[in-house]
């Protein structure tokens, strides 16, 4: 692994003379946040070696190079889920890389359907913990060492001081948050009421199948996270109807620009 994360980390450098700061994945809700990027190279994912190919509709697949609130930045536009078929290491394979050309702080964002009774569609959710609840993990296998430990902790898998502050911006903003525990789930099937159900007896405020892999990967090497999940849906009794993945990106789509100044103005703040 650590010889493919070398080749893909030479190539990208052989393309781009920037060295992010910041690592974004640009997960369902901040596909717009690319426009407040100053772009300095793209890179599709395609051209890049060892990268695999984004398939889900809706998620096109390049690596972004620029500045985003004076500093430098590389977005992944596209992500890659486990229900693509590509195996944890894929899924968490561009988060590795990131780290290699010098990232240090990783944020993320998601579509999640929420279970807690308290929120509602549209709502925007800071992501405090997380519940893993993959079939697989990212970091089975032989550990390399130069990566990160065998065990990594995670008692703080979500930056405390990112939350704070990203929490006071909200304020400011005058922007509606709610906070709390992200389950991750493989899908792609949506919950049925009973997993709903199930999801909020074990703790978790909102379901989705992404960013769980990322951020285990992304805290094995020591990067520290923030991510954000817009509530597209709800798996709350009494409240639960039909949900399709057009619903899911319509609701996303009008939450994004929320979430877009959120990001922004934390990513600023820094
Ligand atoms: N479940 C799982 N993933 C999701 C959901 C959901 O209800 N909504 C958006 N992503």
């Amino acid at each position: 692994m650590l010889e493919k994360i070398n080749q893909t980390k030479a190539f990208i450098q052989s393309k781009t003379h920037l060295k992010p700061e910041l690592g974004i994945i640009l997960g369902t809700g901040l596909g717009g946040l690319v426009d407040e990027i100053t772009i300095q190279d793209v890179i599709t994912y395609k051209d890049i070696p060892n990268f695999p190919l984004s398939t889900v509709e809706g998620h096109s697949g390049k690596l972004i190079f620029g500045t985003l609130g004076g500093k430098s930045v590389v977005a992944m536009q596209g992500r890659f889920h486990y229900y693509e078929g590509y195996n944890m290491q894929e899924v968490t394979f561009p988060v590795r890389v990131m780290k290699m050309l010098g990232v240090s702080r990783l944020f993320v964002s998601n579509a999640s359907g929420g279970v807690n009774p308290t929120f509602e569609i549209g709502d925007l959710m800071i992501i405090n913990d997380h519940i893993n609840f993959f079939p697989a993990h990212p970091l089975t296998g032989k550990n390399e060492k130069s990566l990160g430990v065998r065990f990594p902790d995670l008692s703080e898998a979500y930056d405390k001081n990112l939350i704070k502050k990203a929490k006071e911006i909200a304020e400011q903003l005058d922007i509606k948050v709610q906070e709390g525990v992200y389950m991750g789930l493989s899908g792609p099937s949506f919950e049925t009421p009973a997993e709903y159900r199930m999801v909020r007896i074990l703790g978790a405020d909102a379901v989705g199948m992404s960013t769980v892999p990322e951020i285990i990967v992304a805290r094995h090497m020591g990067l520290d996270c923030f991510a954000m999940s817009i509530i597209t849906d709800l798996g709350v009794e009494g409240k639960i109807v039909e949900v399709t993945h057009e619903d899911v990106q319509n609701v996303a789509m009008k939450a994004e620009k929320k979430m877009t100044r959120i990001m922004k103005a934390l990513i600023e703040g820094l």
